[in-house]
């Protein structure tokens, strides 16, 4: 049994809780939603859903930190629980069902220098009727429960021109002067297509996508994801390469094409 197995066994059980109560304001038309100062859209459910999983955790693991989108830090110590309670809330508050709760543990020591990468993730797509999830030295698996699971593997998939690309968002390459490489990155692939939000990592997690790559995240983007890539075979990195401190960046890949992908990223990189 690898470490951290309780500790998966939970964030099942608080996705549950959490996906009872997003499934249950999905598509309400009294859908309350406000816009926060950095002027995205937060929704009731994002709140309740982050409050339900800290209440949870509250009473069942009192001693550990809480990092929350929606409610900020809790907490000090080695372990911290990283949840993003609505991932994808543009399309959450659309009604579109490409949306995730993501809930993490990540253990300072274990997941990167900053302890920001889980040793636990669980990414649950309800409106989908999917889950993924990994503990560290465990695999990543998709399945309805932790009993009823298949075993994720990225792709083998080794050339560009046979890749596929998926990413959410442009906004945040220009700023940093690589809107120009992702470009070309997206003319050197087979194709590409904006799955967007967490589904982009679990699609590089299940080798149906194989290469992917975010400005604009935070760590609670990361913290669930990331695991699942890794365990599947995949690398999940800053833009230098290395497993974090992130910033706000992320490459993720099959691992074939994560050096050809930071290349296109980093404008100096690519005349080497
Ligand atoms: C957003 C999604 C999106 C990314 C944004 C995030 P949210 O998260 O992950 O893919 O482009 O930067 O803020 O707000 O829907 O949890
Ligand atoms: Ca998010
Ligand atoms: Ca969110
Ligand atoms: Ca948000």
């Amino acid at each position: 049994m690898p470490d951290f197995y309780d500790d998966l066994r939970l964030a099942h059980i608080l996705a549950d809780a959490a996906d009872a109560v997003t499934m249950d304001r999905f598509k309400a038309l009294d859908l309350k939603v406000e816009t926060k100062p950095d002027m995205t859209p937060v929704s009731e459910a994002d709140k309740a859903a982050e409050e339900l999983i800290r209440s949870q955790l509250q009473r069942a693991r009192p001693r550990d930190a809480v990092l929350g989108e929606e409610y900020g830090t809790e907490g000090s110590g080695a372990r911290r629980w990283i949840i993003d309670p609505i991932d994808g809330t543009k399309n959450y508050v659309r009604g579109v069902p490409v949306w995730a709760t993501l809930i993490a543990l990540s253990v300072r020591g274990e997941g990167g220098p900053e302890g920001d990468d889980g040793v636990v993730g669980v990414v649950s797509a309800p409106a989908l009727g999917r889950r993924w999830w990994a503990v560290k030295g465990g695999g990543a698996y998709t399945g309805r429960s932790l009993s009823a699971a298949t075993r994720l593997h990225v792709s083998g998939v080794d050339r560009l021109s046979d890749a596929s690309l998926s990413y959410s968002s442009l906004s945040g390459w220009e700023e940093q002067g690589r809107l120009d490489g992702f470009l070309d990155l997206t003319r050197a692939c087979w194709r590409t297509r904006a799955y967007g939000d967490f589904w982009s990592y679990m699609m590089v997690a299940e080798g149906s996508v194989d290469i992917c790559a975010e400005p604009e995240l935070s760590v609670w983007d990361m913290a669930a994801t990331s695991v699942v890539v890794r365990e599947a075979g995949g690398r999940f990195t800053n833009l230098a390469g290395t497993p974090g401190p992130y910033g706000e960046n992320a490459a993720a890949s099959n691992g074939l094409l994560h050096e050809e992908l930071l290349r296109y990223l980093n404008p100096t990189r690519r005349s080497v």
